[in-house]
């Protein structure tokens, strides 16, 4: 079988692209740990109140687990509960998070903490939040009329460098 010259290359250039495309894609998978919610847990979300962790929303020091924090949170039309976070620096953080209503988003503004809230579903995200600083929480799923305002903040706070007026 004869091949043209410019076949050829068309050939070799779009399994370059295909492998460089790959490769991409596993680095920000397997190194950079973007990857959509695989939590296969369910709840009833009519009743999340009555299910754990989701019975006692908030901010949690944990022991015995992989990681030092849980932030329980509960999103609902329009708002989240808990309303602000406060976490300390370097802290490793797990988020967990549902909604009571419809699909709701949780988007920490100039971070990689970004989750897609459905309801029925658990969504989590462990992480460390590693520069102190006031972020944005940011509902990113369109939601209903005000979901231009639903929105939180999450506070990182360096111990040693905190005053009284903190
Ligand atoms: Cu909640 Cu948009």
């Amino acid at each position: 079988m004869h091949l043209h010259k410019y076949e050829k290359w068309w050939l070799v250039f779009g399994s370059a692209t295909l492998v460089a495309f790959l490769i991409i894609l596993g680095v920000g998978a397997f190194h950079n740990g973007t990857h959509p919610n695989q939590s296969k847990k369910t709840l009833d979300y009519e009743r999340v109140e009555e299910f754990e962790p989701f019975d006692n929303p908030g901010v949690h020091k944990v022991e015995g687990k992989k990681w030092d924090y849980e932030v329980v949170l509960i999103a609902s039309a329009f708002n989240y509960n808990p309303g602000a976070i406060e976490l300390p620096l370097n802290a490793k953080v797990k988020f967990i998070a549902t909604t009571k209503d419809v699909i709701h988003g949780f988007q920490v503004a100039g971070t990689n903490i970004n989750m897609m809230l459905e309801p029925g579903y658990y969504s989590e995200y462990t992480t460390v939040v590693n520069k102190a600083g006031e972020y944005l929480i940011v509902c990113n799923e369109f939601c209903g009329t005000g979901h231009a305002f639903m929105y939180s903040s999450i506070k990182v706070v360096d111990a040693n460098a905190t005053d009284s007026s903190n």
